[in-house]
């Protein structure tokens, strides 16, 4: 029988154990940001077993920095090395390349690795928040609205048209007829933009809080010469009153209502903009509301650091209510109901294990 004493012997080396992976994995995380970003990955995996200067030179790197990286990945198990004297060779396997390349699509975990090196940059301003409270403003996060595209890009484009809008029984058939469409915090508008081009007779609309994310969706929505899509600089905080009573026929929200300064007054806003039979699709994080039922989910720990380093402070940092990135299912679905609406369906989709898709609508009252 164990003593108490070899009880906690064993947990603590354990434990300690596990601490020693925290830091590998937390490194190697960087390690794959900085593979996806170079390019690196996409480039090993058309290459033979190759050196660090074949690699380095095939990816029009640096090769000094080519040779460390390959040290760390190396040792994390991303690459394999094949020993050959002073010059050992390095192959990405295929079967990690399927996780790692932009030919992965909505598999490329190398896209949400993008996220330590961007919550890393605010940890000091964050620390301050602990301390005195309040928030860390969008302004702060560099590259948020270009990895938050990427991220988008694999979750919502993807899938836009072949599973997520299909949700709504007739929608693609209504889109394809004409209808007015409001996307609220959209971010950079490629969702808006490909509806836009995909269905011409359709109208359509984009809001964002940044100035510069609107810059970029009219940019985009310029290089395909769009004139059904318009976007505006919008902050949706007081939406619940100044909302257009009954224009939409259909609203979208892609992960954009959590991280609001007041997503309760946004989905009063939205019952309002919507017409009597408009549909509101949300996008939102898969999770419990209630912390011990998350213990399980598959990325709790990143999403709920991903809140502390972001969703929950950026929220705090406009005077909100900071529901964080967890808010999770059951308060979204009081909000919605507080907000007006009666019918709730929640959908859970194959190729997004973050997220729950919302069909949401007035009902009969
Ligand atoms: C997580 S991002 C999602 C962006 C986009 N829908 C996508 O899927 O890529 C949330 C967006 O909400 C916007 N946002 C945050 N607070 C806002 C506010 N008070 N009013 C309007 N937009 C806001 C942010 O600027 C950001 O673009």
């Amino acid at each position: 029988m164990c003593t108490l004493h070899q009880i906690d012997r064993e947990r603590a080396e354990a434990f300690s154990g596990k601490l020693l992976n925290v830091l590998n994995h937390g490194a190697l995380a960087l390690m794959t940001s900085i593979g996806h970003r170079a390019g690196l990955f996409d480039v090993m995996s058309a290459l033979p077993p190759s050196t660090s200067a074949e690699i380095a030179a095939a990816a029009r790197l640096n090769e000094r920095y080519v040779r460390e990286w390959l040290g760390a990945v190396t040792a994390g198990g991303i690459v394999e090395i094949h020993p050959n004297g002073r010059e050992p060779r390095f192959s990405l396997p295929a079967a990690h390349a399927a996780f790692l390349t932009r030919r992965a699509g909505a598999d490329n975990f190398g896209v949400f690795a993008q996220y330590i090196g961007l919550l890393g940059c605010v940890e000091d301003q964050v620390l301050e928040c602990f301390q005195k409270g309040g928030g860390v403003p969008y302004s702060e996060y560099r590259r948020f609205h270009e990895v938050m595209a990427e991220d988008s890009g694999q979750s919502v484009l993807s899938s836009l048209f072949d599973v997520i809008l299909p949700l709504v029984p007739g929608l693609p058939r209504r889109l394809e007829e004409g209808i007015e469409v409001l996307d609220i915090g959209c971010g950079v508008g490629r969702a808006l933009n490909l509806m836009a081009r995909t269905y011409p007779r359709s109208r359509f609309t984009g809001c964002d809080l940044s100035p510069e994310a609107i810059a970029a969706a009219r940019a985009g929505s310029a290089e395909y010469g769009l004139r059904n899509v318009h976007f505006e600089v919008r902050d949706l905080t007081s939406f619940d009153r100044d909302a257009p009573d009954a224009r939409y026929d259909l609203i979208t929200a892609f992960d954009a209502v959590h991280d609001q300064a007041r997503p309760d007054r946004v989905l009063k806003g939205v019952c309002r903009a919507l017409k009597a039979d408009g549909v509101f699709l949300m996008q939102d994080i898969a999770a419990s509301s209630r912390m011990e039922e998350n213990l399980d989910h598959p990325l709790g720990t990143l999403l709920y650091s991903i809140s502390t380093m972001h969703c929950m402070t950026v929220s705090l940092a406009q005077g909100g209510m900071g529901l964080g990135t967890m808010w999770g299912r059951e308060l979204a679905q009081e909000l919605l109901r507080e907000a007006g609406f009666r019918e709730i369906e929640i959908h859970r989709l194959p190729h997004d294990l973050q997220n729950e898709y919302y069909v949401v609508r007035k009902g009969s009252r």
